[in-house]
């Protein structure tokens, strides 16, 4: 059974494999997520057989690894579930707090808390055909949804659909007039509505995610519900994974790395990388952190920046830019 204690977020454009990767070297019991894939992409007969493993590639390094989808047809969503239990994904989980206008177009992301029954026929379509845990990560509302119950009442139905965990992004979205970026800051986060819902519904698994950014907020948050999700600032800041398999999974054989040690143990991969055609800087600019807080940190990201994306560019320039910091 894989834990849920503490997982990395979805995130469009950011956890790629490659930052999956990398996060896997700063802790090994993190759960893990793929950046949300849509149905229609996946299904897509013009597609190539390549671009669908593509969607699915990952390496065994990274689990427990969750695969995130996008969509709103029941069938769909269970044939991408069978694809991801197939393919060796350790969870499957349904998007429905995404409120970007393009998603909200294609009938699916946040605009779905407002069908929660259509969300449990999606996740009944699911569980049906794989036995790998089926998850829905939502908001605690959207537009004119005011107070708990509408959370309360959109879980109880989904959960009647057999959804094994819920990840609750604590603000809601409005899907008018407002970006992604300001739905993930301006909406107030509300985190008392999900603590509620764990006390008042004990057996749900229940993982609280929106603005946690240190460990001692995770910690207190772990009295409330069964796990924490962070997003950005396990990107703007990966070193905080460093002690979490020892402080949170009670790992206690869990190294607990330095910064450079992490860098150093990622060369080999990135050789790999290279040499399959992949450019360095879809690899470093997801380290671009790492030092964040340290001195010499802004060096760093500079020099990674400026000379990642250079033709030729090799672990020399890492080897560079660790003159620059100190752990
Ligand atoms: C760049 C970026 C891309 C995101 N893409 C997704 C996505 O694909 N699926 C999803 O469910 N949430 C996505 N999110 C939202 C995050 O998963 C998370 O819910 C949100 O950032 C709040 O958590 P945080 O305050 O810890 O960052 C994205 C967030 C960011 C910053």
């Amino acid at each position: 059974m894989i834990s849920r204690t503490l997982s990395v977020a979805p995130m469009m454009g950011w956890t790629d494999r490659h930052a999956r990767y990398f996060l896997r070297l700063i802790s090994r019991h993190t759960l893990l997520y793929t950046e949300m894939v849509n149905t229609g992409a996946m299904l897509n007969n013009k597609q190539t057989i390549g671009d669908q493993r593509r969607f699915l590639a990952f390496h065994e390094m990274e689990h427990p690894l969750a695969l995130q989808l996008g969509g709103s047809d029941p069938a769909a969503l269970a044939e991408c579930a069978m694809m991801a239990e197939d393919a060796g994904f350790d969870e499957v989980n349904l998007n429905v707090g995404c409120p970007s206008d393009r998603v909200k177009s294609g009938h699916f992301g946040a605009c779905l808390m407002a069908e929660p029954d259509l969300v449990a026929d999606c996740v009944t379509a699911m569980k049906a055909k794989v036995s790998i845990p089926v998850t829905v990560k939502c908001r605690i509302g959207i537009d004119e949804m005011e107070g708990y119950q509408p959370l309360l009442r959109f879980v109880e139905k989904v959960q009647q659909g057999g959804c094994d965990a819920f990840i609750v992004h604590a603000r809601k979205a409005w899907l008018q007039g407002v970006s992604p970026k300001q739905n993930r800051e301006i909406p107030p986060l509300m985190y008392e509505y999900v603590h509620r819902l764990k006390q008042e519904k004990p057996s749900l698994t229940i993982i609280i995610n929106g603005g946690i950014k240190d460990m001692a907020v995770i910690q207190d948050q772990l009295k409330h519900v069964d796990g924490v999700m962070i997003g950005r600032e396990a990107y703007y800041n990966p070193y905080l994974l460093a002690a979490v398999d020892r402080e949170l999974y009670g790992d206690t054989q869990a190294p607990v790395k330095t910064r450079q040690q992490i860098v150093e143990e990622l060369y080999d991969y990135i050789d790999e990388q290279l040499a399959s055609g992949v450019a360095l800087h879809a690899i470093t600019r997801h380290i671009l952190g790492l030092y964040q807080g340290c001195n010499g940190a802004k060096a760093w990201r500079r020099h990674l920046s400026e000379n990642g994306t250079k033709p030729g560019a090799d672990i020399r320039v890492i080897e560079t830019a660790l003159q620059f910091v100190a752990d």
